[in-house]
């Protein structure tokens, strides 16, 4: 399949008082035409900001990419200004964002249709009513009742899970090739994610869109993502085809991440065991491997080498491991 994104060697770091955070670090991964990926790990591992550093939606200051590349489409995206018309064009219609927060997104002191029919008109060349009637029709396939009224509602009018459907339909109206979704129902009850999840599904399927899906929460990427990327500590740590990585994951983080969640593929009695320690500090970081200091598999090697690369460890499937995980399981 064609490729739609290719990252490489991204790097972006934040200059704050204490120091220099090394947030991405080098991280390469790629997006295929409809394709759904899944970008995993904890809490500040640096999922978000590798997001936002693609579309150059950075703050600056304190951030700063250093170093790497973003294609798509036969470009470099990082050689072009962050505010020129090539990434405006590139984030007003051809990757969207939807966000975990969707008031962060919406303009509370725009209808709905305002900011639904504004990238249409800038960007597909709508007049005002046939954006109208597109973002009514948009608003009907992610499940708003009475459209056509709800229409000039403002965002504080709907709930949460609302607004959210209202973020898909602004994402979609531009026909992007490529969503990027980061956290995108976390914050909302669980019925509601899965039933804005599957809505999210059958429309990447329908519009031939690719999707990247930021998530904490691995049942998610299980279900819907055809590949993953681990990212820990501002580094891809593993990445593979998802049935892959969660039936021989190669990484001891991935390891840890797969024992932490209940999983249904699983007898109930099977303890559940969180990852020790505390994830490293970004601004200093260790030339070692950083899953170093919580890892039950560390060996002699890990702590004399500096950080072990990315390395094919199965068809399509990567890890940054020195131990051979394989060989231990069996
Ligand atoms: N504006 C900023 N200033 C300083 N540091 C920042 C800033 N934004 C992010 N960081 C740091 O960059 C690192 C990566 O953050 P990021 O938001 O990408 O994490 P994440 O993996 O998305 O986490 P979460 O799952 O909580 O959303 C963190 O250590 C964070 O503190
Ligand atoms: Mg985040």
């Amino acid at each position: 399949m064609a490729t739609l994104l290719q990252v490489n060697n991204l790097q972006t770091r934040f200059d704050t008082e204490a120091g220099v955070v090394k947030a991405v670090d080098g991280v390469t991964y790629h997006v295929d035409e409809h394709e759904i990926v899944g970008i995993v790990g904890e809490s500040g591992c640096g999922k978000s900001v590798t997001q936002l550093s693609v579309l150059q939606l950075i703050p600056h200051p304190p951030g700063r990419i250093i170093g790497g590349e973003v294609w798509f489409e036969g470009k470099d995206l990082l050689k072009h200004e962050r505010n020129g018309p090539e990434m405006r064009s590139v984030r007003g219609s051809k990757i969207a964002m939807i966000f975990q927060e969707p008031m962060t997104s919406l303009n509370p002191v725009l209808t709905v249709n305002d900011q639904l029919s504004e990238g249409m008109q800038l960007h597909l060349g709508f007049n005002k009513a046939d954006a109208r009637r597109r973002a009514a029709e948009l608003l009907t396939m992610v499940g708003i009742p009475d459209a056509e009224r709800r229409i000039d509602d403002y965002p504080h009018q709907f709930s949460g899970g609302m607004r959210q459907r209202v973020m898909i339909a602004m994402a979609l109206s531009c026909n992007p090739k490529l969503i990027i979704a980061d956290e995108p129902t976390t914050a909302l009850d669980v019925t509601t994610q899965a039933v804005l999840l599957e809505l999210m599904k059958d429309l990447v399927d329908r519009f031939n869109t690719s999707l990247v899906l930021v998530t904490h929460n691995l049942g998610v990427v299980a279900r819907y993502a055809q590949r993953i990327y681990v990212m820990y500590a501002g580094r891809i740590v593993e990445a593979g085809p998802t049935k892959e990585v969660f039936a021989h994951p190669r990484h001891p983080y991935t390891v840890g991440l797969l024992k932490s969640v209940p999983r249904l593929d699983q007898p109930r009695d099977v303890k559940l065991v969180p990852i020790e320690g505390l994830p490293p500090n970004l601004i200093r970081m260790p030339p070692t491997c950083a899953f170093l200091p919580r890892c039950s598999y560390r060996i002699k090697r890990c702590a004399k080498s500096h950080w072990p690369a990315l390395t094919t460890v199965g068809s399509r499937h990567l890890a940054a491991c020195f131990v051979n995980l394989e060989e231990m399981e069996s």
